[in-house]
């Protein structure tokens, strides 16, 4: 196989072994019918790809369709996927064919696949392992044979546990895992993708290249690039534009670069926060949260008022206290501290407050156990058909079934 060909074809920058391998992964996995699914941060060139795989594939003669799962709102993404019937909904006038029949022979390519909702990912599924749809309005099943390759930039395994991404999708969907990795990663590419691009837009713009110095080529170098190979070409365009004396410093390329990743609140990879599910589970953190606390200060109250009336505490006690009221007292640990200054310390009112949060926190938690409880019954014991029923992945019910203890 001659990487170096393929790269020229289709415009690929970089010489890394990662970015080489990642091609040669393409192109072995063309001729198959299997799924691919194309991972890696924002801007790291993942677009490509697919390309390469329909090329190189008996389809390339078929349709290449690429959606954006994205970018079209989850009320017609139904429709635009599998098509529908006329009348099937208020504005359908005619009959409408979705990409899955258009792209009959072909390839689909679907971008920001994490963003596809869960009632299109059941009928993703099913088109996947059988080939049938059914139009939105429709009860014929139809037929089609496409080749899917998937890609996201986000971490699917964060949605997934956060109930947003079928599990049993994303193995059906990464058959054939790529992975691009980020920019940093691809050191020695940095430099080499920063020339092709300064000679493209002095071509652009009719002026002369612009020219790195050498501490401005270590500094490049040396960047993370959080918005990696596209955050490079917009800088390196910006700077072939307005500076006008085309010998470039490190200097003057660091006016262009933000110094830290705060700067670019859109590029912080999402991945790499906790999510949850919904505002609900947020809600349950916070609770269970403070009913912990709630508890651990019962505990501390009780023994200081039964088995000390009153006098100073523990180490064990003050370590309860730096607990519960770190944000607003400070415990000398080796000093015996009197428990009446820290309580009369802390704000009143907000003991009452929590206490009204923590019998809420009761009642939700044993609901949960309770609702738990009965899809498990329902569905007698298939954690999988549970799950489904409560709108959580799998894996969300496992641990929930450990944190509970639930017979199950
Ligand atoms: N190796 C490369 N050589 C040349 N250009 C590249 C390379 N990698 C990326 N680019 C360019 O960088 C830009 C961003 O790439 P692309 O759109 O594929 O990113 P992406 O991984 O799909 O990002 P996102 O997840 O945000 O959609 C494009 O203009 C693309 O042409
Ligand atoms: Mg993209």
């Amino acid at each position: 196989m001659d990487v170096q060909a393929i790269k020229q074809r289709f415009g690929i920058i970089g010489n890394s072994p990662v970015l080489n391998r990642a091609i040669e992964v393409a192109v072995q996995v063309a001729p198959t019918d299997l799924s691919v699914l194309i991972t890696g941060e924002s801007g790291t060139g993942k677009e490509i790809f697919p390309q390469i795989v329909h090329q190189y594939s008996i389809r390339k003669h078929g349709r290449y369709i690429a959606v954006n799962c994205g970018a079209i709102p989850e009320g017609t993404i139904d429709s635009e996927l599998f098509g529908h019937e006329k009348g099937a909904f208020t504005g359908a006038l005619a009959d409408r064919k979705g990409y899955f029949e258009e792209a009959d022979g072909g390839t689909i390519f679907l971008d920001e696949i994490a963003d596809l909702p869960l009632s299109t990912q059941v009928r993703l599924l099913r088109v996947l392992e059988t080939g049938e749809f059914i139009k939105v309005g429709s009860s014929k099943v139809l037929k089609t044979n496409v080749r899917v390759i998937a890609a996201s930039n986000t971490d699917l395994s964060y949605a997934i546990d956060a109930g947003k991404f079928r599990e049993d999708l994303f193995y059906r969907l990464n058959t054939v895992p790529i992975i691009i990795e980020p920019l940093r990663n691809r050191a020695d590419d940095i430099f080499l993708l920063f020339r092709k691009f300064a000679g493209d837009f002095a071509e652009k713009y009719r002026m002369p290249p612009i020219r790195l110095d050498d501490d401005a080529r270590t500094l490049l170098v040396n960047y993370d690039w959080p918005g990696n190979v596209r955050q490079l070409k917009n800088i390196t365009e910006q700077i072939s534009i307005i500076e006008h004396n085309r010998d470039i410093s490190a200097p003057v390329i660091r006016t262009y670069l933000p110094d830290n990743r705060s700067n670019l609140p859109a590029l912080v990879h999402p991945s790499r926060e906790k999510t949850f599910s919904s505002e609900r589970e947020i809600l349950y953190q916070v609770l269970f949260d403070m009913k912990k606390d709630m508890n651990d200060l019962k505990k501390l109250v009780l023994d200081i008022f039964q088995n000390h009336n009153g006098s100073d505490v523990t180490e064990d006690q003050a370590h309860i206290i730096r607990k519960l009221y770190r944000d607003d007292i400070e415990v000398v640990a080796d000093k015996k501290v009197s428990p009446n200054t820290h309580i009369d310390n802390y704000n009143k009112e907000n003991i009452l407050d929590t206490e009204e949060f923590v019998e809420e926190s009761l009642s939700l938690e044993d609901k949960e156990i309770e609702m738990i409880r009965k899809a498990l019954e329902k569905h007698s014991g298939k954690r999988k058909f549970a799950a489904q029923e409560l709108g959580i992945s799998e894996r969300t019910l496992y641990r929930k079934i450990k944190e509970y203890n639930i017979d199950a």
